[in-house]
C-alpha cells in the first residue's frame, strides 16, 4: 500500500469511530428520554376501560324512591341550615352570650364592655362603622377585635343585630 493510502485510512477510521461514539450516545439519550416520559394511553384502550367499569344498570325505585330522595335532600338542607352559627338567630343577646361576650363581658384584651358606657364613646364613630368593624375586624388602640368575633359562619345580619343589641344595653 502506498503511504498516502495509509494516511487516508487512519483519518477515515477516526471519523468512523467518532460517528460510532455519537450513535451510542444518541441511543442512550433516547432510552433515557423514553423512560422519563409517561406512556400515552391510546383512545381505544381508554374507551375500553370506561366501558369495563361502567355501571351495568340503575334501579328505578318508583314513587317511594322519589319520596326518599326528596326526604334525603330535605335532611341535607336542614343540616346545612344548622351549620349557620347560632341556628341563624337574629337575637343579639344569644350571639353575644355565645360568642362576643367571651371578650366583651370581661373586657379581656381591651374589649369594650357593655358596662360603664364604653360603647357610648364608640358610637361617636357611627353605628355603621361599628358594624363594619365587627364584620371585618378592627385593630384599635385598645386591642384586636377579630372579624365576626372569630366565627366566620356568623352572617352580616347577625353581627348587625348583635351590635345593635350591644349598643342598646
Ligand atoms: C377575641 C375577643 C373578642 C371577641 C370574641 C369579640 N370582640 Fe369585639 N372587640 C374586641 C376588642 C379587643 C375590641 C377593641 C378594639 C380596639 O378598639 O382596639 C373590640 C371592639 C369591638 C367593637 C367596637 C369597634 C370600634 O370600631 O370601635 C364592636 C362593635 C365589637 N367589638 C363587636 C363585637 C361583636 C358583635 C362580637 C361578636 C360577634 C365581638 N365584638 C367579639 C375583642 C373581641
Amino acid at each position: 500500500m502506498r503511504n498516502y493510502d495509509l494516511e487516508f485510512l487512519k483519518r477515515f477510521s477516526l471519523v468512523i469511530l467518532f460517528l460510532l461514539a455519537v450513535m451510542v450516545a444518541l441511543i442512550f439519550a433516547g432510552i433515557h428520554l423514553g423512560k422519563s416520559i409517561p406512556p400515552e394511553v391510546s383512545k381505544s384502550a381508554q374507551q375500553q376501560t370506561v366501558n369495563r367499569i361502567a355501571p351495568t344498570g340503575s334501579v328505578y325505585a318508583g314513587a317511594e324512591g322519589d319520596l326518599r330522595k326528596q326526604a334525603a335532600a330535605d335532611a341535607a338542607l336542614a343540616r346545612a341550615k344548622a351549620n349557620v352559627a347560632f341556628g341563624g338567630t337574629l337575637d343579639g343577646k344569644v350571639i353575644y352570650d355565645g360568642l362576643c361576650g367571651a371578650c366583651h363581658k370581661s373586657g379581656s384584651g381591651g374589649a369594650p364592655t357593655l358596662a360603664g358606657g364604653q360603647f357610648k364613646a364608640r358610637l361617636a364613630k357611627g353605628e355603621e362603622t361599628l358594624i363594619k368593624h365587627a364584620i371585618e375586624g378592627f385593630t384599635g388602640a385598645a386591642g384586636v377585635m377579630p372579624a365576626r368575633g372569630g366565627n366566620p359562619s356568623v352572617s352580616d345580619e347577625q353581627i348587625k343585630a348583635t351590635v345593635e343589641w350591644m349598643l342598646a344595653q
